[in-house]
């Protein structure tokens, strides 16, 4: 498994100064964009659409790392693909044939993510691990930043660890919600290797400084 990835939420980021807010991302330590699609329907808010994404992936320099909180995605793989995204990440609570949908995700080239609400038990990813790239586990229930980490998770993320171990694949645990300096450390200690942070990162003057402090504390994580 490579390094540990930070991918900043921009969500919470400044939209009336988005490209300087790409911009500084861009030149930060951090490894990814994650962009958050939500519908108004699967969660009780919207986010942004298209002409923001467009924006996004114009000026961004690192890949793009999509979270679809929309119903039905599958109408929506190809226009990311087209956009530039590198791993598109849909919810399982969101697919009916989800197996169907990763297949159509990997067609179009681009990594294939699922996403688990707080109350989604994880051992219902062990049919389709196979065919899954990356584990993204919510660690609040989706559709606002800036709440709070819901500590059950950890379990969680031990869970799915030892079930990545015994498919024997390279599967990245992501986690997403509530993730900070101060709590970076033990969520990695747990199992997850890829961390999505938007508020801890854009709430602050300095986006670099917080996530050079990310790393810092991933640098200290016990082997296990
Ligand atoms: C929430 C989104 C998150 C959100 C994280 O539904 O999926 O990516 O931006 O925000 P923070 O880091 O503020 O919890
Ligand atoms: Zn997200």
């Amino acid at each position: 498994m490579n390094k540990t990835k930070i991918a900043p939420s921009l969500l919470a980021a400044d939209f009336g100064n988005l490209q300087r807010d790409i911009e500084l991302v861009n030149k930060s330590d951090a490894d990814w964009h994650h962009i958050d699609i939500m519908d108004g329907l699967f969660v009780p808010n919207i986010s942004y659409g298209m002409p923001v994404v467009k924006t996004i992936a114009q000026h961004a320099t690192k890949p793009l790392d999509v979270h679809l909180m929309i119903v039905d995605p599958d109408r929506y793989i190809k226009t990311f693909a087209d956009l530039g995204a590198s791993i598109l990440t849909v919810h399982y609570e969101a697919c009916t044939h989800l197996h169907r949908t990763l297949q159509a995700i990997k067609a179009e080239g681009m990594k294939a993510g699922v996403a688990l609400n707080p109350h989604t038990n994880i051992l219902l990813l062990e049919d389709v691990i196979k065919d899954i790239d990356v584990v993204l586990v919510m660690s609040v229930n989706p559709g606002f930043g800036g709440q709070a980490f819901i500590p059950e998770t950890l379990d969680k993320l031990q869970i799915v660890k030892k079930m990545i171990q015994a498919s024997g694949r390279d599967i990245r645990i992501e986690i997403d919600g509530g993730v900070k300096v101060d709590n970076i450390r033990a969520i990695a200690e747990a199992g997850a290797d890829m961390f999505v942070a938007g508020s801890a990162i854009f709430n602050q003057p300095d986006y670099r400084q917080v996530i050079d402090g990310m790393r810092a504390e991933l640098a200290n994580v016990s082997p296990t």
